[in-house]
């Protein structure tokens, strides 16, 4: 095998990629590589383009149920040009100096995602640093004077330093981005969907953020929290990875390394019903939530021998919860702060099992996932009834990305 790159990863027999990098033939004298990263083949705008050993990209949905024996390398696709800025960032030493995390939208849910994070310790958060952005001066002021009023007495362990820093600062600086901002949320009394209908004004949002991200060449975790937090994420990818004419350029942000953060606090509203019931201790070793953000969302209370009518109640939870915060005259945001976002980062940078929208088959689906340089879907145990129910749950989101104009083909 002929390696390219003296860095902690290098390029196997792949000249081509290896002279796009400017890496030479590895020398000698360097220790071995960390990494080992071999060529596949497959579709950049189906399969994340930079894939660790224990994932398959191939086996698309089937990933959540079926492991492939662990491959020696990593793998790439050499085809994609933005997988020459992922190659490199991920040659770079790891290095101990932890997370810099840069949050825009200081309302409600990013208010409290934002505390539990500061109030957190950098050794067991991983985040060093939280960088906070709010198009309203005032409001971002405000949450730099409450954040920076986080403190211990004499308690053990940093709390994270707070900066506040604009859109460029943060792409700049920061190793993974949360986009918590809106246009707005519908306000109570609203009949019917509240999340799609953010679509539009908060993809316009996004691209302003977008349009940083390539101007400082970021290669950072993009993380969506606003709603709709399927489409947004497909957005990211899609709107980064088109040129004018709506064609497929390859040069944006990698499909890994954008996900969503909305079925923490589904899980949570489905845990809350079990735990009413007496059944919380058993679902929360078997079971699991799947899907999207949305009224679409799937909890089962043991993913491998599942009881139908205890799912369809978790389901139904994780559904309703927020029509009943709603119903009582106030906005939920308390539960997705802190599950799906504060509560769910820490692990998620440190590599461990967390409930995330990752890039699976074309589209972004909520399933357990691990962080390793991009987030991918973990694989388990899987009843045949879960199977379908998820088999025809991705088919008709696909469907859905089509009409919406998200995906390419
Ligand atoms: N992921 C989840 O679990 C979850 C759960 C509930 C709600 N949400 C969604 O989270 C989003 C935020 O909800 P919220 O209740 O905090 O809204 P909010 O209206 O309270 O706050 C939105 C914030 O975004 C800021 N903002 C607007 N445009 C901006 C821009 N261009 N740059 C930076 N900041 C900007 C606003 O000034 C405001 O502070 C919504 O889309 C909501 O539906 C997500």
């Amino acid at each position: 095998m002929k390696l390219f790159g003296q860095g902690r990863a290098a390029v196997a027999d792949d000249p081509a990629t290896a002279g796009r990098l400017g890496w030479g033939v590895r020398r000698r004298s360097r220790p071995d590589p960390e990494l080992i990263l071999a060529p596949r083949e497959g579709d950049p705008r189906r399969e994340p383009w930079v894939a660790p050993p224990w994932h398959r990209p191939a086996l698309g949905l089937e990933t959540l149920r079926r492991g492939s024996a662990r491959q020696p390398n990593w793998t790439y696709l050499a085809g994609a040009p933005g997988v020459a800025r992922e190659l490199a960032r991920l040659a770079e030493p790891a290095g101990p100096r932890g997370w810099s995390v840069g949050l825009a939208g200081l309302g409600r849910v990013g208010g409290v995602a934002a505390t539990i994070l500061a109030a957190t310790p950098s050794r067991t958060s991983g985040v060093r640093e939280l960088v906070i952005h709010d198009v309203d001066a005032a409001n971002q002021q405000r949450w730099l004077l409450e954040l920076g009023s986080i403190a211990r007495w004499r308690g053990r362990g940093e709390l994270p330093l707070v900066r506040a820093g604009g859109p460029q600062e943060i792409f700049e600086r920061c190793d993974a981005f949360l986009f918590a901002a809106t246009d707005g949320v519908p306000p109570l009394g609203t009949q019917g969907e509240v999340r799609l209908v953010q679509l539009a004004p908060n993809r316009a949002i996004l691209r302003g953020f977008l349009a940083e991200a390539r101007r400082a060449d970021f290669a950072g975790l993009f993380l969506i929290v606003s709603d709709p937090v399927e489409w947004l994420a497909q957005a990211a990818f899609f709107d980064s990875n088109s040129d004018r004419s709506g064609r497929f350029t390859g040069a944006g942000l990698a499909p890994e390394r954008v996900a969503g953060l909305g079925l923490g606090v589904m899980w949570g509203r489905a845990l809350a019903a079990a735990r009413r019931k007496g059944w919380g201790e058993t679902i929360a070793r078997r079971g699991a939530a799947f899907g999207p953000h949305s009224a679409e969302v799937v909890a089962f209370d043991d993913v491998a021998r599942p009881d139908r009518q205890r799912s369809e109640r978790l389901s139904r939870a994780a559904r309703e919860c927020n029509l009943k915060v709603r119903g009582l005259g106030h906005l939920p945001y308390v539960g997705p702060g802190v599950s799906s976002v504060g509560l769910m980062v820490p692990p998620l940078l440190a590599g461990r099992e967390v409930l995330a929208s990752v890039f699976v088959d074309g589209i972004y689906f909520g399933a357990p996932a691990r962080q390793a340089w991009g987030l991918y879907p973990t694989t388990r145990r899987m009843a045949d009834e879960v199977w379908s129910a998820l088999g025809n749950l991705h088919a008709r989101l696909r469907a859905q990305a089509r009409a919406l104009g998200l995906l390419w083909e």
